[in-house]
């Protein structure tokens, strides 16, 4: 997509309509820009009066006067120039700002789905650098490039109608300028695409190690890891490298043929001055109208490119905004307090629309009860939370609440009803309480510590640095796995929800956190439904009903006792398994 060379006139438009907000900052630019081409090319113009009717005839008040003028319109142009360069960036940097809510506001919405199959990377890059690229057809792009091709027009009309031998003289050079442009052009851009691809590529290749650094140093991969850090840098200074090539031969280039037309405009110029063709003003202006004319054409590649790459990024960020994966939010039912039913009618579901992880399953739980689901690795349990909060749709069947379909509901209420406690727990940058009541200003700290106690968390939580303000890295890197779970725990309980899920850590604790964990479970479950993937038997002796689910098929469902009558039934073996472990 990026080697497309093209220029998408209904795109430009969608950028461009990016500043509807500030209109009148648009048309104030526009006006600018426009504005800014006579008011430059005014100056070289006056010097030429300025040699020809007063210099010569020796009209000293005249002369001042002039010279006066042309500082007038020196001034000017510099606040000219300075209110479009400011107004330019300022409607620049406004239109991504709010470009950058949209953007989060979008991601923040879309559907599970989106995020298993896009690396974080890409949803970052558009965040950011994407909608920061978008910022440059404003501030270089769109105006300055009107403003640039106005002055050269004006120019040249300028400069024709004061001498067109002059000026032919003069263009005699353009093609060539015109051919090293393009060339230039064109071989910056494919640096530059270069450049971000391997600013990508270190991105990612960063993120992905630092984050997994453990197992880096686990498995002694420094060395490997760092060979691959060395490759990905070695490009990447070189595509920068490459881009800076083409500017150190562009810019001479384009300064010997300035130079080329300037000589061969003064040697022509001064022969036509002695034969009286050429006004000594005009020959004394030229040059100041040349180097005005050669300034924006060399800039003008290098715009034209950043309104191209502008473009190219803008084309990815409108894709992602287009991307309609939203999960239908259109049921209307208000949540109210429920009674807590919980029903899986006939429900069969694919991630991929071919692989079914569920198969015609069903089964109920009545309100205030408690089931707990076993099953081996893989059989689905995690994927039967994902689709009771809509995480995912199921392809078949329904799933009720209350005797309501869950899409008739609106998905916030549906999902206040139900408390979630994942299997790896994330916490985010932030104290404890924060992460516990996630900035829901209607906990109160009390609250927390309450729930705490209750939960028996509170005694950890005490014992940090700070209790409960301490401050807990990012992911929640400096605190235990059933540090972590307790807290879940607390979140879990002080949003008081109506149905509770959770789907138990399967790695081993101590004994002791064992029981914590364990007291915390029976607290959390008692008076509401509750759906637990357990892991340990002590946590799935207590419910009211279990589970056994295998590759996504229900296997046996019954109370502990009925499912351990089953001969060479699966729950059996697993119990008569762990018991094993337990006395060993
Ligand atoms: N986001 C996803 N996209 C595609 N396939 C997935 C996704 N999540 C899980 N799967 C697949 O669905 C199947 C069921 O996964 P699920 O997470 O429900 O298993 P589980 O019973 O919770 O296992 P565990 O006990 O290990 O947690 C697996 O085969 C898994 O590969
Ligand atoms: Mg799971």
């Amino acid at each position: 997509m990026e080697n497309k060379n093209r220029f998408d006139i209904s795109l430009l438009w969608r950028i461009i309509k990016l500043a509807a907000p500030y209109k009148v900052v648009f048309f104030f630019s526009a006006a600018l820009a426009v504005l800014l081409a006579p008011v430059s090319v005014a100056r070289p113009r006056l010097v030429q009066e300025m040699v020809d009717e007063y210099i010569f005839k020796n009209d000293v008040p005249g002369m001042t006067k002039i010279a006066m003028v042309i500082l007038g319109v020196l001034i000017l142009e510099t606040v000219l120039r300075y209110l479009f360069i400011y107004a330019t960036n300022w409607m620049g940097q406004s239109v991504i700002r709010d470009l950058r809510v949209r953007v989060f506001k979008h991601i923040i919405n879309l559907k599970t789905r989106y995020f298993d199959t896009t690396a974080i990377g890409t949803s970052t890059t558009r965040t950011i650098s994407d909608v920061e690229t978008i910022n440059t057809v404003f501030s270089q792009g769109g105006f300055t490039i009107i403003a640039d091709l106005l002055t050269i027009f004006f120019v040249l009309g300028v400069m024709l109608t004061t001498s067109w031998q002059l000026t032919l003289i003069c263009l005699t050079t353009m093609p060539f300028l015109i051919g090293a442009t393009y060339i230039f052009k064109e071989k910056v851009k494919k640096s530059f695409q270069r450049v971000r691809k391997e600013i990508q590529r270190m991105n990612g290749f960063l993120q992905e190690r630092i984050t997994g650094m453990k197992v880096v140093q686990i498995f002694n991969a420094e060395e490997e890891e760092m060979k691959n850090f060395k490759d990905i840098n070695r490009e990447y200074t070189q595509a920068n490298l490459d881009a800076i090539l083409y500017y150190a031969i562009f810019f001479p280039v384009v300064e010997i043929i300035s130079a080329a037309s300037l000589g061969l405009m003064i040697w022509w110029g001064a022969r036509g001055v002695l034969d009286d063709v050429v006004s000594l003003g005009a020959l004394i202006a030229f040059p100041l109208y040349l180097s005005m004319m050669f300034r924006p054409i060399r800039m003008l590649a290098d715009k034209f490119n950043t309104l191209q790459m502008g473009m190219v990024a803008s084309e990815r960020v409108f894709k992602l905004i287009d991307n309609d994966a939203k999960i239908p939010n259109d049921g209307t039912l208000e949540k109210g307090k429920l009674s807590g039913s919980v029903k899986f009618d006939n429900v069969s579901f694919a991630y991929n629309d071919v692989d079914f992880v569920l198969k015609n399953l069903s089964f109920e739980i009545k309100p205030n009860e408690t089931l707990a689901i076993v099953g081996s690795t893989g059989s689905g349990k995690s994927t039967i939370i994902n689709l009771l909060n809509r995480f995912y749709d199921a392809q078949k069947g329904d799933i009720l609440i209350d005797g309501k379909s869950i899409k008739e509901y609106n998905i916030q209420n549906l999902r206040s009803c139900l408390a979630i406690v994942l299997q790896d727990v994330f916490l985010f940058g932030g104290s404890v309480l924060e992460n516990i009541t996630l900035r829901d200003d209607t906990i109160s700290r009390e609250q927390v510590i309450e729930a705490s106690k209750m939960i028996g968390a509170h005694e950890f939580i005490e014992k940090l640095p700070g209790g409960y303000d301490y401050e807990v890295m990012e992911r929640g890197a400096t605190l235990s796995m059933g540090q972590r779970q307790l807290i879940s725990f607390v979140r879990a309980l002080v949003f008081d929800p109506d149905i509770l899920i959770l789907d138990e850590a399967t790695s081993s604790i101590d004994p002791e956190t064992e029981s914590i964990i364990q007291y915390a479970i029976e607290k959390l479950i008692a008076k509401r439904t509750s759906i637990i993937i357990a892991h340990r038997l002590s946590t799935i002796r207590h419910a009211n009903n279990i589970m056994v689910l295998e590759k996504g098929k229900l296997q046996e469902f019954g109370s502990h006792q009925m499912l351990l009558e089953i001969e060479n039934g699966h729950y059996r073996e697993l119990h008569e398994m762990q018991f094993l472990e337990l006395s060993e």
